[in-house]
């Protein structure tokens, strides 16, 4: 098929020193960088990184105008390599797709190779953006536990911000992996939607934030999944049993962690890292395999929100007040 002249993205122009604005445009294909591919986006997802970028944040984004996204699925319509050809079915997610590469937020993006996964047997492009960077992340916080040793038996697992993209899927998986979740969340509300992605039980933010000061809390958590950092993810440390393992990988409470050394030389408590962005490529292809087969979960529209481009506004404005339930997927073809 011929390709078209433009293509519909989102565009975010900063108008005055620290004043943005968001807008659906038509460019140029021409627009985009040099690339060995060049990729019909058909689904790509809302993340909390998106809205950092969305917003001018210049730690996320160096340069406007610019079209964030840091998830795309779609086909490939151009190759100059041999590795993946025309008509591939692809994700592509990490790396700087959407922070200072136009990202999933327009009709086309323009990647090198080395950050494209073949979509994977039994995974359809929307379920892939489905779980998006988020939930691949989730997966990644379980993988890095499962390594570690942690198994059903032995006890509670924590999931922090579990109502956000990351938390629902983390929630979703480790119960349909048979473990005992427990879920925290600041949204009382939602325990009905917790419940129903398999935690057994929820707790309220404020009991997962521990203001005592004391360097150690009664241990309870076999593992933990923290999606928040800060007091929160402190306080996961601090309560972990012995020989407790808890991953981490967001920030949207805190990026400071204040924590003393006791969880770690008394109990043995292990703080595993969770990074996305650089993951090695047969990690990632590997982890979305994962999620294509055994711990696949029912995507149903209690846990996914669909919106087009032009939706997507308020949605942006949502995710960083922390207000989204699951995940938001972006259909481009809207
Ligand atoms: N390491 C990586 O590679 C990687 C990859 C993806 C995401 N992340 C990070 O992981 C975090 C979660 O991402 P996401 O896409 O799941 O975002 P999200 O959908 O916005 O979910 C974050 C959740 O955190 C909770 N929360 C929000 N503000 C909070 C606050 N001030 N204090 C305590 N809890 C708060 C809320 O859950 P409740 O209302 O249920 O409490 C919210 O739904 C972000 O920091 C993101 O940057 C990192």
């Amino acid at each position: 098929m011929p390709l078209p002249q433009n293509f519909k993205a989102l565009v975010v122009s900063e108008t005055a020193e620290k004043k943005f604005t968001r807008e659906v445009k038509r460019l140029d294909l021409s627009n985009l960088p040099a690339g060995e591919l060049l990729i019909e986006v058909k689904y790509s997802s809302l993340n909390y990184k998106d809205a950092l970028s969305a917003t001018g944040n210049k730690g996320v984004t160096r340069n406007y105008p610019h079209t964030p996204g840091i998830d795309a699925a779609g086909e490939v319509v151009n190759s100059s390599t041999r590795d993946i050809a025309v008509g591939s079915q692809v994700i592509v997610m990490g790396y700087d797709l959407g922070m200072n590469t136009p990202g999933g937020f327009g009709q086309y993006i323009s990647v090198p190779a080395g950050w494209a996964v073949q979509l994977p047997a039994g995974l359809a492009l929307r379920d892939s953006m489905a779980y998006g960077t988020a939930g691949f992340t989730a997966a990644l916080c379980v993988t890095r536990l499962l390594a570690g040793g942690l198994n059903k038996d032995a006890g509670e697992v924590l999931v922090t911000g579990a109502t956000g993209g990351v938390g629902s899927v983390a929630v979703g998986i480790l119960a349909k992996l048979g473990f005992n979740v427990v879920a925290a969340t600041g949204k009382t509300d939602e325990k009905d939607f917790l419940t129903g992605l398999g935690a057994r039980s929820v707790i309220s933010r404020d009991e997962a934030n521990d203001t005592s000061g004391r360097p150690l809390q009664k241990g309870r958590w076999a593992g933990a999944i923290d999606c928040v950092g800060g007091n929160i993810l402190a306080t996961a440390i601090k309560s972990a049993k012995y020989g407790g393992l808890v991953a981490a990988c967001g920030n949207t409470m805190s990026a400071d962690l204040a924590v003393s050394v006791f969880p770690f030389i008394l109990r043995g408590v292990s703080l595993l890292g969770v990074d996305s962005v650089e993951i090695p490529m047969n990690t990632r292809a590997r982890v979305w395999q994962k999620l294509a087969t055994d711990w696949k979960l029912d995507l149903s529209a209690d846990i996914v929100t669909e919106c087009s481009l032009e939706e997507l506004n308020p949605k942006i404005d949502e995710i960083l007040k922390g207000g989204i339930r699951g995940r938001v997927l972006v259909n481009l073809s809207k």
